[in-house]
């Protein structure tokens, strides 16, 4: 794979944080605080310290878009940073995110702003390898044994050979990701990533091994455990 350090920055970052937070019961999910700064502001600065990141736009609600610039403000960012407005469903957003990205960057990673431990690293091996393939994602293989439930009931044991959890940044080359955006975009579907909406259209995806560590907060005990982690992280 190609040196991270002599190549142009070619890939452009946009960063989800425009969801309702309806698991985590706070609508301002990616503002709430971990290892002494908020779930966003993690993720902006991994995302910004990639040698191969040249701009981030973060996706905002509205009803969140203070306390969002604010925290854009506030950091001193090593590539520029700007802030566009999301939509109901996650492909929404991402579609507002990826129309404020320069026509010029190869590629778009993907990111969740509730994932604040996605090291610059995989920010930038994702890249490489969506310039490469055209489509890549971090994930990890799933470690625990699946059960199908019912009513509270096990119903039968599922293999885990073979499956993988999908994490972000999710990468893809520029043109593909605009063009299954349009594709899909009068579907009646939610897609909880991207890399599910390039399946649908028969693209390969990628995998980039990522961490165990690169937890989504979803839920609210989940904030303990990033910031237990993340004060580990920043000693
Ligand atoms: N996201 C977004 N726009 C949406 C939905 C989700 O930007 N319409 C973002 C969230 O802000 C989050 C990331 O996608 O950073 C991952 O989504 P998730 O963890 O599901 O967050 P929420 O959608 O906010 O939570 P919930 O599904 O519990 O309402
Ligand atoms: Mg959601």
């Amino acid at each position: 794979m190609s040196d991270p350090d002599s190549l142009e920055s070619f890939a452009s970052v946009v960063i989800v944080a425009a969801g309702r937070g309806e698991r985590f019961g706070v609508a301002s999910k990616v503002l709430a605080l971990a290892g002494g700064r908020s779930l966003l502001g993690w993720s902006l600065r991994s995302a910004t310290t990639s040698s191969v990141v040249r701009d981030v736009i973060v996706v905002a609600a509205e009803q969140s878009m203070s306390g969002i610039r604010a925290v854009v403000n506030a950091g001193c960012w090593k590539v520029p940073v700007k802030v566009v407005v999301g939509g109901s469903r996650r492909q929404d957003s991402v579609a507002a995110g990826v129309a404020a990205a320069p026509d010029g960057c190869d590629v778009i990673l993907v990111h969740d702003a509730a994932r604040p431990l996605a090291t610059p690293e995989q920010f930038t091996s994702c890249a490489l390898a969506a310039l490469a393939t055209g489509a890549a994602i971090v994930a990890t293989p799933v470690a625990d044994t699946l059960k199908r439930v019912e009513h509270d009931v096990v119903q039968s044991t599922v293999s885990r050979a073979g499956l993988w959890a999908a994490q972000t940044p999710q990468g893809f080359q520029r043109e593909r990701l605009l063009s299954a955006l349009h594709l899909t975009a009068d579907q009646h579907v939610e897609y909880t990533d991207e890399a599910s909406l390039m399946e649908s259209l028969g693209h390969k995806v990628a995998i980039v091994p990522g961490s165990r560590l690169n937890v989504k907060v979803t839920h609210p005990e989940d904030l303990d455990m990033v910031d237990a982690l993340l004060r580990l992280w920043s000693e």
